[in-house]
């Protein structure tokens, strides 16, 4: 069963979608909320964040991807206290800056369909001001392999609130963390699994390489026939992967 619960960080609320105990903390990507993980919430549990200005959260001053780590965080403290945490693309870059920044409250990281740098291409950024719904159509056909039935349901989220979308891409075209991994100065400690989608356009294959290769413990799971939104284009895939890791890497989530 899912369940909507809310914790407050500084003053405002957040609001977090809970199911079964599980000690997974999953973090959405730009525009969207933590009913992206809906499949994820359903068979594995774990807790699901609506970052501030999404979803059912309260609206805070956001003006860079660490002020998004910080929330995060605070909410992961309030409810499981220290977790696995999940990001996918926006919430990627967050993920990592949880462990990197706030390492007491991660014991694991799951990075999907995310980089150590996320730029925006300039028809999607500048886009979203000038013809925004141009742009939204551009992000979701190049974020899903077929219009399924997901893909709508995407599209609404986009088309709600298409400033959040805009200021949350101009985050990850700031977020970039490459010199970082390359010079070793961006220490993940915890057992990582990465997870791509074979044919993201958004955030390629290329990045989870880039990854595997700069994360000591940290191992690849490449989803066939699945673009950028994989945990809900390929749920079953996506759920049977990241059940391993934790029944195998990290079995003190239960
Ligand atoms: N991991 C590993 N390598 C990365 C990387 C990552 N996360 N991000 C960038 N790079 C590499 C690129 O591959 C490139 O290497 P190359 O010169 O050997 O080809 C180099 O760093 C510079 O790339 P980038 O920062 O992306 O700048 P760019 O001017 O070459 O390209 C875009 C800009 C927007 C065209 C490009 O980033 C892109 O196509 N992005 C994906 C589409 C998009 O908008 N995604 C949204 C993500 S939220």
């Amino acid at each position: 069963m899912i369940e909507r619960i809310s914790t407050e960080v500084d003053s405002r609320v957040i609001s977090i979608l809970r199911g079964n105990e599980k000690k997974l903390f999953y973090i959405h990507s730009s525009g969207s909320d933590g009913e992206q993980w809906k499949y994820q919430l359903e068979s594995i549990g774990g807790y699901a964040i609506d970052l501030p200005n999404h979803g059912k959260s309260d609206f805070a001053e956001i003006e860079s991807v660490d002020d998004y780590a910080y929330y995060a965080s605070e909410a992961i403290r309030k409810t499981c206290g220290k977790a696995v945490v999940a990001g996918h693309s926006l919430g990627g870059a967050v993920a990592q800056k949880v462990c990197l920044d706030y390492p007491e409250t991660c014991m694991g990281l799951v990075l999907v369909g995310t980089g150590a740098r996320l730029r925006v291409l300039p028809e999607i950024l500048d886009g979203l001001k000038t013809e925004p719904e141009k742009a939204i159509e551009k992000i979701l056909e190049m974020g899903f392999v077929q219009k399924e039935k997901e893909y709508e349901w995407v599209r609404k989220k986009y088309f709600r609130y298409p400033e959040v979308l805009h200021l949350d891409l101009s985050l990850c075209n700031k977020f970039d963390l490459l010199e970082n991994y390359r010079q070793g100065n961006a220490k993940i400690d915890v057992p990582v699994l990465i997870i791509v989608g074979r044919e993201d356009r958004l955030t390629p294959l290329k990045y989870a390489e880039f990854f595997r290769k700069h994360i000591e413990n940290s191992e690849l799971v490449v989803i066939d026939s699945a673009s950028h939104m994989v945990m809900l284009e390929r749920p079953e895939e996506f759920n049977s992967a990241l059940k391993s890791f934790l029944d195998n890497i990290i079995p003190e989530t239960q």
